[in-house]
């Protein structure tokens, strides 16, 4: 475990997003529903950030190419469907890989992440 401390708790009110970087990692943290998330920034598709992706059925949803990834495991629920028709040739770009998603922790009014690095 490498347990770092990224954030205030208090800085990551409901509904909000915040990006820190831990080490090379780009990191979009979210409080969805008082849910605390902690997912790479990056989409696996084509590596554009996922920061103002919509969230839908506990997935994040990639504003690009409307990849969509479970929140909690980072699993793809969705793969490459946008723009229509061409979606389809965009998801053979690159394999369908799962977003990192990293644990979480509140302690003493801080948010800490365990990330290993690559
Ligand atoms: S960059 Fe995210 S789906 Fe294409």
């Amino acid at each position: 475990m490498s347990w770092t401390k990224v954030l205030a708790t208090e800085a990551l009110s409901p509904g909000t997003r915040q990006v820190v970087k831990v080490g090379k990692r780009n990191i979009l943290l979210l409080n969805h529903e008082n849910q605390l998330y902690a997912v790479e920034n990056t989409c696996p598709h084509l590596k554009l950030p996922l920061k103002s992706g919509k969230i839908a059925d506990g997935a994040i949803v990639c504003p690009f190419h409307r990849s969509a990834f479970d929140l909690r495991t980072g699993a793809v629920t969705n793969w490459c469907p946008w723009p229509p028709g061409v979606g389809k040739l965009l998801s053979m770009v690159s394999q369908a890989n799962a977003l990192p998603v990293f644990p979480l922790r509140v302690e003493e009014g801080n948010i800490w992440i365990d990330v290993q690095e690559e």
